[in-house]
């Protein structure tokens, strides 16, 4: 594939014709490295963010280069780490200047010195990325590829540069990035590299969880998840990471009873979703939406194995999850706690869709009932084709039933048809109990089907109430 491909065409925007006018007057030798000079040769989309690496400071050919873009946009210099960066034409282009790094092992902060391109390719992650393309006019468009990281794109093979003991030891965060573009990209991890990241797991430690989670959104949002937490798992990272999600893994077995493994089942629940639905953080209440039956398993010897409760207990673990990763502790983490807590409602009324077990499930679903109803079926993971076409043919039937109920009913975002204010105006009551008691009533009257959602019927069956309560209206 790679062989045939001009080089130069992945330089085609007018951008590189700039850096190459920068470098020139500045005497510098440039490339463009890393995940644009891949990303071109797989074919992949286009990236947005360019890495260019200048041998000699990466800050003044920035400088340079801006000075030269007829916008003359603005460059953030970090100089601490002897970068800069800028944004033109809607892309973002880091500059870098070449180096040598040694790293120590307390932390991922290089030592850094100024190198070659050879020692810059030497201390990146991965062959596929150290890819680089020469900037300056004699040689544009060359390929630059000292370690055969053309036949590695070819072979679909992620392989360090250097020993791979020392690229993961040097900075942990590889390991899962190895992991990653595994994942996304379907490449195998090289023996060596599996075996280096096993060995060096431990470290995963020194990194910290906003760059840990940045990985795992990424893994999460492949075509195929289970190729990334498999590899997580089977390096020890995952007990690491996410110990709840690798405490289900196992099967046991008492008087001949056995239950699933339910680390291996959520993973195919993962990769059901994936082919659904995009949404990253409902292809992340896939992930957990099992993970209270860890700590709720029992065996009962009239029923055999349990896991009562596991929906609540789950719910409650998301909050504790997400806080230790720190992911946001906001409406995502609702959002997944709500489709972990209602997992199993669907699956509990499909067996005998009555209208106000509907009702209730929209009810409290609410305006995310058709992701939870996207999650209960990619739980369906029964290899017994008679058996999965039962079940999604039962969630269909509660679908249709939504439709139906939603259509006469409108719970979906249930507002109170008759409000607080005029139950207060009606009997001349101050806030007190009873309004609550009214009101619920209402709404208990209105899911159970006893009465539509109408303002007149609500009416009507709230005097009644009243009356039953010893209410007077005047
Ligand atoms: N790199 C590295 N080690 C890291 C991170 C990055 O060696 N821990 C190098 C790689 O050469 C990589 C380049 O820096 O290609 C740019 O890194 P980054 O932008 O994070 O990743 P990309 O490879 O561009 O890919 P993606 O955007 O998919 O993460």
């Amino acid at each position: 594939m790679t062989k045939k491909v001009n080089h130069k065409n992945a330089l085609e925007h007018p951008v590189f014709n700039m850096l190459t006018q920068a470098s020139e007057e500045l005497q510098l030798e440039t490339y463009v490295i890393g995940g644009f000079v891949r990303d071109f040769l797989l074919n992949r989309n286009s990236k947005k963010d360019i890495d260019v690496v200048a041998v000699g400071s990466g800050i003044d050919l920035a400088k340079k280069t801006s000075e030269l873009l007829p916008e003359k946009p603005n460059v953030s210099v970090f100089k601490n780490f002897g970068t800069a960066m800028l944004k033109t034409a809607g892309l973002e282009i880091e500059f870098v200047g070449a180096r040598k790094e040694s790293y120590n092992r307390g932390s991922r902060k290089p030592a850094v010195e100024n190198g070659t391109l050879e020692d810059d390719q030497n201390r990146r992650d991965f062959t596929i990325n150290a890819l680089a393309l020469s900037l300056n006019e004699k040689s544009f468009g060359k390929l630059i590829d000292p370690f055969n990281g053309i036949q590695d794109l070819e072979e679909k093979i992620i392989r360090t540069p250097l020993d791979p003991d020392i690229t993961y030891s040097d900075d942990p965060l590889r390991m899962l990035r190895a992991i990653r573009f595994a994942c996304q990209l379907d490449f195998k991890i090289e023996k060596d590299s599996l075996d280096a990241i096993t060995k060096n797991s431990e470290r995963i430690k020194i990194i910290s969880n906003e760059r840990i989670t940045e990985e795992l959104h990424k893994i999460l949002l492949c075509n195929t998840p289970s190729i990334g937490f498999s590899l997580l798992h089977q390096t020890g990272l995952l007990s690491l990471i996410l110990p709840e999600l690798t405490a289900l893994q196992g099967i046991d077995e008492i008087e001949g009873q056995r239950h699933k493994d339910n680390f291996w089942h959520t993973l195919e629940v993962v990769d059901n979703i994936s082919k659904t639905s995009d949404n990253l953080w409902l292809r992340w209440a896939a992930l957990l939406h099992d993970i209270g039956k860890a700590p709720t398993k029992k065996f009962d010897k009239k029923i055999g194995w349990t896991f009562h409760g596991h929906e609540f207990v789950g719910a409650k673990m998301v909050y504790k999850l997400f806080k230790r990763l720190r992911l946001p502790l906001n409406d995502k983490m609702k959002f997944v706690q709500k489709m972990v807590f209602m997992s199993s409602r669907p699956i509990a009324i499909s067996g005998e869709v009555t209208d106000s077990a509907v009702r209730r499930l929209v009810f409290d679903a609410g305006e995310n009932i058709d992701e939870l109803m996207t999650l209960c079926e990619a739980d369906i993971t029964t290899k017994n084709p008679k058996k999965q076409k039962l079940y999604l043919n039962n969630f269909k039937k509660v679908r249709e039933r939504i439709v139906d109920v939603e259509e006469r009913d409108r719970v979906r975002n249930f507002q109170p048809p008759v409000s607080g204010e005029e139950i207060m105006e009606i009997f001349h009551l101050k806030p007190s109990r009873e309004i609550g008691v009214l009101k619920e009533a209402i709404k208990e009257a209105i899911l159970d089907g006893k009465i539509p959602n109408e303002y007149e019927a609500a009416k009507s069956f709230m005097f009644e109430k009243a009356k039953k309560m010893g209410i007077k209206t005047n």
